[in-house]
């Protein structure tokens, strides 16, 4: 075996845990939490604006205010969902032993790549995931946003079958 001393760079930032709400995020939570209590952990729910809100952004627009008030509410919504779920989320992994807490963050460009970037901006040591998430398909080997995150991560991903969906 040769050495290499190639160590990687020191992350000194939280475990990064992507979560979705399903149940294969929530396994991985777990599983996250067996493997790194104590130490700091952050819960990231992606939410995506929906295309109201989207359409704002995009000009030439010609909303009505009621509709742009309505787009903006709708926006707010999705938004605070996902802080709550975060939030409740790093409650039970604090149960679970590890140092966490939960943010909401809006979809960049693709949920893979945001996770990405916010585990860059963070200095995560490890990303953690569910194999699959909501969209659930048993032939599908791997979700979309768990595919992207392996792909281009610069630090050790971590990805939690659910033993159930064989
Ligand atoms: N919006 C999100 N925010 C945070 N993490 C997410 C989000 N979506 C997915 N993940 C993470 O990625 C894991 C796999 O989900 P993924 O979206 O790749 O699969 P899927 O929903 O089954 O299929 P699809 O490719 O159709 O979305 C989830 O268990 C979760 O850890
Ligand atoms: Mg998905």
């Amino acid at each position: 075996m040769p050495r290499l001393h190639n160590f990687p760079p020191v992350r000194s930032g939280p475990i990064l845990i992507a979560h979705d709400g399903s149940r294969s995020a929530e396994l991985a939570m777990e599983e996250a939490a067996a493997l790194f209590a104590p130490r700091k952990a952050l819960i990231v729910t992606v939410w995506e604006p929906g295309p109201a809100f989207q359409a704002l952004a995009a000009p030439p627009m010609q909303l009505a205010p009621i509709e742009i008030r309505t787009a903006l509410e709708l926006g707010e919504k999705i938004y605070e969902r996902a802080q709550e779920l975060a939030e409740q989320v790093a409650e039970r992994a604090r149960k679970g032993g590890l140092d966490a807490s939960g943010l909401a963050v809006v979809d960049d460009l693709t949920i893979g790549q945001t996770i990405l970037r916010v585990a860059k901006e963070r200095g995560a040591p490890a990303i953690v995931l569910g194999a699959h998430g909501h969209r659930v398909v048993r032939e599908i080997l791997l979700g979309s946003t768990t595919r992207e995150v392996m792909l281009h991560a610069e630090c050790p991903v971590v990805v939690v079958r659910d033993r159930e969906h064989k």
